[in-house]
């Protein structure tokens, strides 16, 4: 599966790079894009995952929006040919600057997250001469139950207009005249492979949206944000995510007034299957403690998972069909967390071989760095080998 079948072609090339598996990324978009059509429901690909200009570009052939946190997001969507009346705008922290560039290209709408932001919002738009479209991104208090730092959506964290604030915001909105609520955006967290959570966020989201409703505040669109995770330990088992359940989570618990649309901003769920790094091994050592070092040419600048929040993905030595053997797997940069995995199997791995470290499509190049000044992996797709 994935880079295994390419290894002939894949052995000449310079390394580190990503592997994309092109027919996999389609096949990817293709079911959730049917999973969602089922129900009129509306998918914004979170281009933080991964903005590869090619897969950006089968992300829109596939019919989705986009998801941006950042102006050089919103900038990157529109140059890539996604109609910006199909971009939304998130982040906690939108510079003037961003939000005067989204307003000009006219996007879908804000995904506002402070009480100060709708007052700079509207401001702004007074000044440019137009109205923002505004969803209010309630945090609305779920445990996501995944790593702590991508939990987004508990009282205590960053993310979102506290439940507490809410009363305010709304008692703000008589007086902002150049902003338009449209509907209402949660996002809880990433990598949740529980559906209970997702039903937990909807029967909190039916209070908020009653709460709204007994206020008189129409809501045209529900953003029920991103979450769905992958299975990083066996990738082969599920190379394309459960969005069937996933969709009908929301379609059997989230109740939906007439005209009212619901959309997702779905990230790794589309792009993390399809993307491994491909690694070369420098060398091998045994420490005084007796463990097996393999020394690779990646490292946690082209893939920080590991190091930032002890992920750990699949590691298959492409090259090598020799017994295995017991290794620690480490890149060459200086810093203990550069180590992508601990006492795991291997087949009997020697300088120059291929290792693939699988399912590393979303939050891998896009988090790539040049600490060490190290040069920035590359990217081969399957369809152009
Ligand atoms: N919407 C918002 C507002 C978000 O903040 C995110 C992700 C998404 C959607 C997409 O979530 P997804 O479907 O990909 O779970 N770098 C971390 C993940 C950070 C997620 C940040 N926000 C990682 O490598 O696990």
């Amino acid at each position: 599966m994935g880079a295994r079948e390419y290894t002939g072609r894949l052995a000449g090339l310079p390394t580190p790079f990503y592997f994309y598996d092109m027919d996999l990324l389609d096949r990817t978009l293709r079911t959730a894009g049917e999973e969602a059509a089922r129900y009129g429901y509306k998918i914004h690909y979170a281009l933080k995952a991964n903005f590869d200009p090619r897969i950006m570009s089968a992300v829109r052939a596939a019919g989705f929006g986009v998801d941006c946190v950042s102006g050089n997001e919103v900038r990157a969507a529109v140059e890539n040919g996604f109609p910006a009346s199909e971009v939304v705008f998130a982040g906690v922290g939108k510079s003037d600057r961003e939000i005067e560039y989204a307003l000009s290209q006219g996007i879908f709408s804000f995904n506002c997250e402070s009480r100060e932001e709708l007052e700079v919002i509207d401001a702004i738009a007074e000044r440019m001469g137009k109205t923002a479209r505004i969803a209010l991104r309630i945090n609305p208090d779920v445990d996501p139950k995944t790593h702590r730092h991508i939990s987004t959506g508990k009282a205590d964290n960053k993310f979102g207009i506290s439940y507490t604030e809410i009363d305010e915001a709304i008692a703000s909105l008589d007086r902002l005249r150049h902003i338009d609520i449209v509907g209402l955006h949660f996002h809880i967290g990433s990598q949740i492979r529980d559906m209970r959570v997702f039903e937990r966020l909807c029967e909190r989201v039916n209070a908020i949206k009653a709460w709204f409703a007994g206020r008189g505040i129409v809501l045209r669109h529900l953003n029920m944000g991103g979450g769905l995770g992958i299975d990083y330990d066996a990738p082969d088992a599920e190379p394309v995510p459960d969005f069937a359940s996933y969709f009908a989570v929301f379609a059997r618990c989230l109740e939906t007034g007439p005209g009212q649309t619901v959309h997702f901003e779905l990230g790794r769920s589309l792009v993390g299957q399809c993307g491994e790094l491909i690694a070369r091994v420098l060398y091998n050592k045994t420490t005084a403690a007796g463990s097996q070092v393999v020394i690779l040419d990646a490292g946690m600048t082209d893939l920080i998972r590991p190091a930032l929040y002890d992920a750990r993905h699949g590691i298959e030595n492409l090259t090598s069909q020799a017994a295995p053997q017991t290794y620690t797997v480490v890149g060459p940069i200086c810093e203990s967390s550069d180590t992508f995995a601990e006492r795991i199997e291997l087949p009997a791995t020697s300088r120059g071989d291929l290792l693939a470290i699988r399912s590393a499509g979303a939050y891998g190049m896009a988090m790539a760095s040049r600490y060490n000044l190290r040069e920035l992996p590359g990217a081969v797709y399957s369809n152009e080998l």
